[in-house]
């Protein structure tokens, strides 16, 4: 636990570099272990949460060498080069690398145990293993919840639609349906992160994507493809600049550049909403980096007006909604987040503690089951609160406290190396002032 005070803030101005995508870096770490050969990885995320995935995949034989902090190669040896682990394997705290590894694990000549901290045998896991199971895989959750126990077996192809919209369940379903004997369709009723489609593709996968009633449908169309190895280089995460990037917006008088973000339209919810309640938000020098659209990101102070969050929408700023929070909280009017319910089964339960946190700063927030509602502007004020070691809370919270009337005391801001280490120093650059509590 590391608690800090921020101070009030009079400007955020210059330029900061984000550090690389979560769920790319994930994404690149598990098929760089399916390929066969070399894959480098530049611009790796050493966060909490992908170290995790890389600390499975050693538990399952794979080498991973990390040449530099943000550059990892990993010696993939094929989709049948892994040997069981000794150990119940530990996802520590990555919602990610559990699901993400269950798909990878259904289909291995071999049992694993997944399990990791309380934060994360608190998240449901049936909606991860009930469609493996429709593909022949044997999966025991722990009354729905991780530990959980899987027996390797053989897979076979399935035509599945998802219940939930979520990456993580899709991309473990694409994951199993490498080692299935036919083919595996996935349909999902709001288009989710595509990442790990985009991966498989650029490792020379076939793999088909239509969009179809408003959502995707996905073919993997043969079993059992070998994976190409890569060199990556993961683009900057718009959910980590997510911060700095609302900050700019409601601290008076900035004006910063975020260099090489991605732009994946499946993550960007947030900047079209921002831009919908007028966020004075510029993007620049759009290119293509690893298969995904990146670009500079120019943001500069301005006021903000009420919006509404529903649908799919919420699907595509998923991760966004605590700091969000902070931004409609300087917005004029009232802003309604709902078909959000989600978010209840996050890090934390986001619409709770999002609720309790932003009252205790005298935000005007009321919870609703499936969202809350937030009428502004309000100048908050200095107080004492908690990030429930929630990363994306712990960063939100940090942004409440530069605009805040007097300094803001939160009691645990080191979860945030979760998914952005150097998130305190990048917002010191900026001009951001804090000490240790
Ligand atoms: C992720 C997908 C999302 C997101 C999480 C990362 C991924 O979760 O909230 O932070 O990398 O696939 P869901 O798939 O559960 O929506």
């Amino acid at each position: 636990m590391s608690a800090i005070r921020v101070l009030p803030c009079s400007g955020l101005q210059g330029s900061a570099t984000i550090p690389g995508d979560k769920s790319i870096s994930h994404r690149a770490l598990l098929l760089g272990a399916l390929a066969h050969g070399s894959t480098t990885v530049y611009n790796f995320l050493p966060g909490g949460d992908c170290l995790a995935t890389a600390g499975a995949l050693r538990a399952l034989g794979i080498h991973i060498e990390t040449p530099s902090d943000h550059t990892v190669i990993i010696q993939g040896n094929g989709l049948h080069g892994f040997r069981p682990s000794r150990s119940p394997i530990n996802c520590v705290r990555s919602g990610t690398t559990m699901r993400l590894l269950t798909g990878l694990l259904a289909g291995q000549p071999f049992s694993s145990v997944l399990t990791g901290e309380d934060q994360l045998l608190r998240r449901p896991m049936e909606r991860v293993a009930i469609p493996l199971r429709q593909m022949g895989a044997e999966i025991h959750t722990t009354n729905g919840r991780a530990p959980l126990f899987i027996q390797g077996r053989n897979l076979h192809g399935a035509h599945l639609t998802l219940d939930v919209p979520s990456a993580q369940v899709k991309s473990a379903v694409l994951l199993a349906a490498l080692y299935a004997d036919s083919s595996t369709t996935i349909y999902e009723t709001a288009p989710t992160r595509d990442h790990t489609e985009r991966m498989l593709q650029a490792m020379g996968v076939a793999l088909e994507v239509r969009a179809i009633n408003g959502g995707r449908e996905i073919t993997l169309s043969s079993s059992q493809q070998a994976l190409a190895p890569l060199e990556i280089e993961v683009p900057g995460d718009f959910s980590s600049a997510a911060f700095p990037l609302v900050a700019a917006l409601i601290v008076p008088g900035s004006h910063i550049h975020l260099k090489s973000i991605g732009i994946n339209p499946t993550r960007t919810g947030l900047l079209d909403v921002l831009e919908h309640m007028g966020a004075n938000i510029r993007i620049h020098n759009e290119r293509r980096v690893a298969n995904e659209p990146v670009a500079e990101l120019e943001v500069q102070t301005g006021q903000l007006k009420a919006a509404e969050v529903s649908g799919d929408l919420v699907v595509r700023m998923i991760d966004e909604f605590p700091i969000f929070a902070i931004a409609a909280t300087q917005a004029h009017g009232k802003t309604v987040v709902r078909d959000a319910a989600e978010l209840r089964v996050k890090e934390t339960d986001r619409i709770a503690t999002v609720v309790t946190e932003l009252r205790k700063l005298g935000a005007n927030i009321v919870e609703r089951p499936d969202g809350f509602e937030i009428t502004g502007p309000v100048k908050l004020q200095g107080t004492t609160v908690s990030s429930h070691g929630d990363h994306r809370l712990a960063m939100a919270l940090f942004v409440a406290g530069l605009i805040a009337h007097d300094p803001v005391m939160i009691d645990d801001i080191g979860c945030a190396t979760d998914s952005f280490p150097g998130f305190l120093e990048i917002m010191r650059s900026l001009g951001a002032q804090y000490d240790p509590n």
